[in-house]
């Protein structure tokens, strides 16, 4: 019989990876609001925006506002995947940073203009200087399980790329099924790998939910040793540079999955239902949460 951890870790990615892919502009101050209301929550670390070209990512160009307005309770992240992007969290209070890299060169080429060994041998240095300077790294890989241009990946390369960053001394690898293909059988495998392979890093797994693998593929994570769960608030999220790949596990859902099954998060499910509220007008697709508001406090 599996065991399952008794306390697992959300790591909110709605104002980032949640808001990235909308086409719809949203009003800082309602970004702002809708933060405010994750952390009183109870979300602990959050991603909270992305330093990246206002070009590429029009959604995100008020970074520089969101991490500087909001309160630094837990690991609140921004997101880079380069040094322009590390200078400017660093200038701005960031205390935790995340940055991207694909498995994939394809993907790497479509998200970030670079092969991912040119994406390497950049952030090495930046990265290695940031955790000598005290500061927390999240490294996210990205198309660890399918890419949408080259197909299946192959889960050695996830590992050796990860094998990379854990050199460098990162704290964290976020491990990501970018388009939502991975099926439960191939989650519980890498991330038996990478929970074996590397015990002294935080290894969270990052779900899309494309073909509604998403929470069983968690549950396969949780078995596998996983106890930390990248998601996003009403299952918004996608990266514009994956074709086809839709939202985040929602983070309601996984998190009422986890309070049924006795493992806590020290999320209050019903202030989060007043995130979702807050930002559900601001986006283009409806979200779904009556059935929680039906049973509220039952
Ligand atoms: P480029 O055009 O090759 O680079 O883009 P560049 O150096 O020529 O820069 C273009 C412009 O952007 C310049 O401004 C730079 O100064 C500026 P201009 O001179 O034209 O006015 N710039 C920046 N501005 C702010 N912050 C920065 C920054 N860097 C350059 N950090 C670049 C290369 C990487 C910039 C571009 O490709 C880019 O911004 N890509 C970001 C793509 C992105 O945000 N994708 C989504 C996040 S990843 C994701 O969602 C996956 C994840 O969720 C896990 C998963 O699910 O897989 C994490
Ligand atoms: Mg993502």
């Amino acid at each position: 019989m599996y065991s399952l951890p008794k306390k697992v870790t959300i790591i909110e990615v709605g104002p980032r990876d949640g808001l990235q892919n909308e086409k719809n502009v949203v009003p800082t101050d309602v970004k702002l609001l809708f933060i405010e209301q994750l952390q009183k929550a109870g979300v602990e670390e959050m991603e909270l925006s992305s330093f990246v070209s206002p070009k590429w990512v029009p959604q995100m160009s008020d970074a520089k506002e969101i991490v500087t307005n909001v309160k630094k309770v837990g690991r609140q992240f921004v997101l880079t995947p380069n040094k322009k992007g590390i200078d400017l969290a660093l200038e701005n209070g960031a205390k935790s940073v995340a940055v991207f890299v694909g498995v994939s060169d394809s993907f790497n080429k479509k998200n970030i203009n670079k092969t991912t060994r040119e994406s390497m041998n950049e952030l090495k240095p930046l990265v290695e200087k940031l955790i000598e300077d005290g500061y927390f790294v999240r490294a996210c890989i990205s198309t660890a399980f399918y890419c949408p241009f080259e197909g299946a990946v192959d889960p050695e390369k996830v590992t050796e790329l990860c094998k990379e960053f854990v050199s460098w001394g990162v704290q964290e690898l976020s491990v990501a099924d970018t388009i939502g293909m991975a099926n439960p059988k191939e989650s519980y495998a890498l991330f038996h790998t990478l929970i074996n392979e590397f015990p002294h890093t935080l290894i969270t797994a990052h779900f899309h939910d494309t073909r509604k693998m998403g929470i069983a593929n968690i549950f396969a994570a949780l078995q596998a040793g996983v106890s930390r769960f990248d998601t996003s608030a009403g299952g918004l999220g996608g990266c514009p540079f994956a074709p086809g790949a839709t939202g985040n596990v929602a983070t309601e859902d996984v998190v009422n999955m986890l309070h049924k099954m006795d493992i806590t998060t020290n999320i209050d499910i019903d202030e989060l239902l007043n995130a979702v509220d807050i930002i559900s007008p601001y986006v283009s697709r409806p979200i779904e949460t009556g059935m929680y508001k039906l049973f509220k406090s039952k």
